[in-house]
């Protein structure tokens, strides 16, 4: 019988599947029921050092009459602190003792924010990290501002390369003029892989009586995230752009594919918001209030 049992990074993935860090991977327990639901891997929600507590609602969907088109958020890391992840870790290895999860993992700009979580995480039979320097939803030295500066790019690379012996995947920000650049930068300080990519920075739409931007949180609205099928046509020629120079293994969220002139087949289908939509997978319809306006 044939088998999609997948080798990434020395890491055996039973299929490509991989649950993309967000609400689908907001706890232990849904890491859990989608590794039973057939899962073949997991990415966490980003862990960092101090929870963020999230806005809400922070999820708007953009619709085409009734179509789902994706979804824009101004969702934060995880709001659970680094104590409760090393449990949730714990029980998700002891309930699956071979499934691949990866952790991932956001600082700032000082050694010691990446460092300690990886310190903390590692013991907790995690396969790797990847490093979130991509959210758009930060301001300077975080998220998507950090993987937007080659320098701070190139010192958190370092950081935790330092700090660990197992793979590190770095999770690219598509709001660059060149991903590639960003890439070969982190190549250089040390990453093994690369996931393309984090959300597109946009706008939800406005509120067309009190003109505040889509999703509102107490009349403000600020730009968020756009992910969602938009994304294929823009992570497609980036991933390829991406493939034909560092020679790293590069993780395309959301289709499986393979096309000439890359130098790595694009093992994975990691997806989030689409998993969000079809329901695929348990999150919770509190953790993040889904504004269902058209
Ligand atoms: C509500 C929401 C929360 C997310 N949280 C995270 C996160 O914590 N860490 C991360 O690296 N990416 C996060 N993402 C980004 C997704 O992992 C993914 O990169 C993005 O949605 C694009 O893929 P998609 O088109 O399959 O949704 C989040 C996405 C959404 C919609």
């Amino acid at each position: 019988m044939a088998s999609l049992e997948t080798q990434l990074l020395g890491i055996t993935f039973p299929n490509p599947y991989i649950l993309a860090a967000g609400p689908p991977t907001a706890k232990g327990s849904m890491i859990i029921e989608a590794f039973k639901a057939g899962w073949g891997g997991a990415v966490t929600k980003t862990i960092s050092l101090e929870p963020t507590p999230p806005p809400s609602p922070r999820v708007y969907v953009i619709k085409s009459g009734r179509d789902k088109r994706g979804m824009l958020d101004i969702e934060l890391f995880t709001d659970l602190t680094v104590e409760r992840w090393e449990e949730d870790l714990d029980i998700i290895r002891a309930a699956f003792p071979e499934h691949p999860f990866i952790a991932s993992i956001a600082g700032g700009s000082e050694p010691h924010d990446w460092q300690e979580v990886v310190r903390r995480l590692e013991p907790r039979g995690v396969n790797g990290f990847e490093m979130n320097v991509s959210c758009p939803n930060f301001a300077e030295g975080k998220g998507g501002k950090l993987g937007q500066d080659s320098e701070a790019l190139h010192l958190a690379v370092s950081w935790v390369r330092d700090a660990t012996n197992l793979p590190v995947i770095v999770k690219l920000t598509p709001n660059v003029t060149d991903i590639v650049e960003l890439a070969r930068v982190a190549l250089n300080a040390g990453a093994n892989a690369f996931t393309v990519g984090n959300s597109l920075l946009g706008l939800g739409g406005i509120d067309l009586d009190t003109f505040a931007p889509l999703p509102t949180v107490d009349g403000h609205g600020i730009f968020g995230g756009y992910g969602g099928s938009g994304l294929k046509t823009g992570n497609t020629p980036m991933c390829c752009k991406r493939c034909q120079s560092p020679a790293a293994p590069c993780l395309r969220l959301r289709r499986y594919f393979k096309m000439a002139g890359c130098r790595r087949v694009f093992i994975s289908r990691g997806v989030c918001s689409t998993n969000m939509h079809r329901g695929d997978v348990e999150w919770s319809s509190n953790h993040s209030q889904i504004n269902r306006r058209t």
